[in-house]
């Protein structure tokens, strides 16, 4: 389902084949993993104390679900959501988020201008992610503060059940074929890109959800499989046949297992005067 000639260049991106927001189910696709995520999101980005006018960026806010706690949660500051679709945006109504069109891979913001940038389920899918990373550090302003979190589906390959092992496998391996998504090893690095752009107070966490046929997990690992149908069939990674029976095992209603695993990285960047006495305090140590 392309929505007309590729943007950049001639390799598909996030959006144009595999997840179009055209995709009648891609809605309930993006709310069933904010619904998989966003209580462990939150529970990272609670205890963060922002000044009222705080200025917040979050890229590829997909449904808008943390961009609209944040604004609540902060009365006072301004909250920019971005993608490069903001259909599902374009509705959110809060007076202090504002939806804006943006491909983080081209696109600029100045140097400085953010107190928080969050990029949940992103970068992953970027081929150009380092580089995004770090032109995300140049827009935070000195103690600013940066939430990174993307899935690493390596519990889905140790699992003991097969038809999960197979089915992440298939899943992991289609993405990285159709869009140059990393699921695997990209997000098992973290903390170490923070760390390499000089943040302090870095911090890593991991969590995983339960994976049954009735919860949000489950939804949200049908509806990717059956968006990605078309593409595993084509690329021979996994037959219309074969994804048909193992969407199947996964709709069971004695079906359990753990789902890929969600891992977050955030850091701060550290101020000039930050930096002087680190550095000090290096030079004597
Ligand atoms: C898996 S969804 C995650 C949505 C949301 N961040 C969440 O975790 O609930 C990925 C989102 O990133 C957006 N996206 C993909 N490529 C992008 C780009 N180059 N610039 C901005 N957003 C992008 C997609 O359109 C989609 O909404």
């Amino acid at each position: 389902m392309r929505k007309g000639p590729l943007p950049h260049g001639d390799r598909p991106n996030y959006g144009d084949e595999v997840f179009a927001f055209e995709h009648p189910s891609q809605s309930d696709r993006l709310q069933a993993l904010a619904a998989v995520c966003d209580p462990a999101t939150k529970a990272v980005l609670s205890p963060w104390e922002l000044r009222p006018g705080a200025r917040c960026l979050e890229i590829g806010a997909g449904a808008g679900t943390v961009a609209l706690w944040l604004a609540a949660r902060c009365p006072g500051s301004e909250v920019t959501a971005t993608d490069t679709d903001i259909r599902f945006l374009a509705g959110l109504r809060h007076p202090a988020v504002r939806a804006l069109q943006h491909d983080v891979r081209t696109e600029e913001f100045p140097p400085g201008t953010f107190d928080l940038i969050i990029a949940r389920s992103v970068l992953c899918h970027l081929r150009e992610r380092d580089a995004v990373l770090a032109r995300m550090v140049s827009w935070l302003a000195p103690g600013g503060r940066i939430y990174i979190e993307d899935p690493s589906f390596f519990p889905a390959a140790s699992s003991a059940d097969p038809v999960v092992r197979r089915l992440g496998g298939a899943i992991s391996a289609t993405l990285a074929a159709a869009l140059g998504s990393d699921v695997e090893g990209w997000a098992r690095s973290f903390p170490a890109p923070l760390l390499g752009h000089g943040l302090i107070q870095v911090g890593v966490r991991v969590h995983c959800s339960t994976l049954t046929s009735k919860n949000a997990a489950g939804a949200a690992w049908r509806l990717s499989v059956a968006d990605l149908l078309p593409v595993m069939d084509q690329q021979g990674t996994l037959s219309g046949a074969e994804t048909s029976s193992a969407l199947a095992h996964l709709e069971r209603p004695e079906f359990i297992d753990v789902a890929h695993a969600m891992i977050a990285m955030w850091g701060v960047l550290p101020s000039d005067r930050e930096r002087e006495r680190r550095n000090a305090v290096d030079q004597t140590s």
